[in-house]
């Protein structure tokens, strides 16, 4: 089948927001500002999406000028492979509303210091008092930041000390389990009001995540079909090929569930099961997502074996390449029982969705680097061809692809050319490049945008972040006290994870659709026969 033919190239119908702000980033000498924000904030800038008289303070500890700050961040503009062609004069423009100063984030001067810089900024170019403070820090600084930001008075309730608004966005991880996620919550909220919060998850802001939304509710042909009745079960796939790289010591603190599932999976699966919120934006969206996390049944300990399984990569040869296991990466215990791949079988138990699996997994070191949610269907309850054994009928699947190759196929049966009534499943492709042509936004120039407009829509909500923490906090508890029941490493380097992963799915009949690499990706073959000593 042919891909849906690209009709014409649409172009971002964004506008700049109306109203400017000063964006205050705490944590600014460090990775996530120098990846991810800055470049999405200089591809604004190219976009002519920031508002105009825009200006940004850095804050972090290590001491810069203004002008070290700027050459920093021009350098990582042009390092990043997700910031647009390096353009001297916009940077120019751009970096003129750079400046930093130089703190620790617990003691008075810094807060000081900004609270001049701010009044100097907004006086000097007449601008609204509309303040947007990122935590890009360590989780263990946000309760201080928060209480020094309430206690200097950058927060007053409702934020109206003049005319302008005062919001916050949080980083994941928001706390390491339901306590601390919590108190977290409650430390937040004696300073700033929830819709003041912005609790970012990148993985929200995706434009995959979000063709989602318009995928199931634009189209009435998906809705009628999209429940109990139609859908066999569904799977959700997030697998990288990376280890854990240089983040070793932050990964035996954390782990697969808290690291992917507590956010970015169990916030997909929301997005698929969800009810059709009465419109889009406000508490519509968040309301319907917190009624799914509500309605998932508490994983049960007593059977725990037949709905989770955790697994750690050991050594495998990739590409040629002979990879070290987790237990011998830099930072990790040598006898780590940290889960590194985790595979799920929840139920949403609503009127929609009672009795369908959600199976979910997600690990590092995996055969394809993808991330995919898949639709199975129902079988026909008849099937009235008479077909031989070489005839491969499939129950029809729906694939969306979140990344890389952005897209949505669908699988269905076709009739082989000939003479005889021959069957064969056939894929009819829409590709988000091919169609569109266009480079879509980054997930974080998305949200950005989003906070200055004070849309929360894409970001989570306190409950949502508790509910997920309740969700998970029995498996967490229980994996952190015990032992692997397959010691650990259970899975190659370059392997698709378990063998106990694939049971999981083979007791109900069913099977992982493990995808093939994208021709993008570099990789090709593996060798992973089973764990290399
Ligand atoms: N990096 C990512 O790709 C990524 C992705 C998703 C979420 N996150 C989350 O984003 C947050 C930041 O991550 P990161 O990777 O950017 O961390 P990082 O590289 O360690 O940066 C931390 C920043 O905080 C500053 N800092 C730490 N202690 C300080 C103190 N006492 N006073 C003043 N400044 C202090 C550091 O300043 P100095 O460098 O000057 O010491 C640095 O600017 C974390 O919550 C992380 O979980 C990061």
């Amino acid at each position: 089948m042919s891909s849906i033919a690209p009709e014409q190239v649409i172009t971002s119908p964004r506008l700049r927001p109306q109203e400017t702000n000063t964006f205050v980033i705490f944590g600014a000498s460090g990775d996530l500002t120098r990846r991810k924000l800055i470049p999405a904030l200089y591809n604004l800038a190219v976009a002519k999406l920031l508002p105009e008289g825009f200006h940004v303070v850095g804050i972090a500890v290590t001491p810069m000028k203004d002008e070290s700050f700027r050459e920093e961040m021009c350098q990582a503009v042009k390092e990043s492979k997700e910031a647009t062609a390096f353009n001297e004069e916009v940077w120019r423009d751009f970096a003129l509303g750079m400046h930093y100063i130089t703190a620790e984030f617990d003691a008075p001067e810094g807060y000081e210091k900004l609270h001049a810089l701010l009044s100097e900024i907004e006086t000097e170019h007449e601008n609204p008092d509309n303040r947007l403070f990122y935590l890009a820090i360590p989780p263990s600084f946000c309760g201080t930041v928060i209480s020094r930001l309430g206690q200097h008075g950058f927060v007053s309730p409702q934020a109206h000390r003049g005319k302008g608004w005062t919001r916050i966005i949080v980083e994941k991880p928001f706390g390491r389990d339901l306590a601390s996620a919590q108190k977290l919550n409650a430390e937040i909220h004696t300073v700033f009001d929830e819709e003041q919060i912005y609790r970012i998850d990148h993985y929200l802001g995706k434009e995959t995540v979000q063709n989602l939304m318009a995928f199931r509710f634009a189209n009435s042909i998906i809705e009628p079909i999209w429940n109990r009745r139609y859908v066999d079960h569904v799977q959700i796939t997030a697998a990288e090929t990376l280890g854990v790289e240089h983040r070793g010591r932050y990964y035996e603190e954390a782990g697969c569930l808290r690291d992917m599932f507590q956010n970015h999976l169990l916030q997909l699966l929301a997005i698929i099961a969800m009810d059709p919120p009465v419109r889009y934006g406000g508490s519509s969206v968040r309301d319907r997502k917190s009624d799914v996390l509500r309605a998932v049944i508490p994983i049960n300990p007593e059977n725990l074996g037949e709905m989770a399984v955790r697994g750690q990569y050991g050594a495998g040869i990739v590409d040629g390449h002979r990879l070290p296991s987790y237990r011998d990466e830099e930072g990790v215990n040598p006898k780590s029982n940290v889960e590194t791949f985790v595979a799920l079988k929840l139920f949403v138990d609503n009127w929609r969705w009672a009795e369908v699996p959600f199976y979910i997994r997600s690990g590092k070191r995996l055969h394809t680097k993808v991330t995919e949610i898949v639709i199975q269907f129902k079988r026909v309850p008849h099937m009235f061809f008479q077909l031989s054994s070489e005839d491969q009928m499939e129950p029809n699947l729906l694939i969306i692809r979140i990344a890389p190759d952005e897209g949505i196929s669908l699988k269905f049966g076709a009739k082989v050319p000939g003479p005889a009534m021959r069957l064969r499943p056939v894929q009819m492709n829409f590709s988000y490049a091919e169609t569109f042509q266009v480079q879509p936004a980054t997930a974080y120039e998305t949200l950005l945008l989003d906070a200055m407009e004070g849309d929360p829509t894409l970001f989570n909500r306190s409950d949502a972040v508790e509910h997920a923490w309740e969700l998970l906090e029995p498996l967490i508890d229980i994996w952190a006290a015990t032992k692997p029941f397959h010691p650990f490493p259970n899975y190659a380097s370059g392997s698709w994870g378990p063998t106990t992963s694939d049971l999981l799915l083979e007791r109900d009949g069913r099977a992982w659709r493990n995808p093939p690499a994208s021709p993008l990706q570099s990789r090709v073959g593996v060798e992973p026969s089973g764990i290399v000593p």
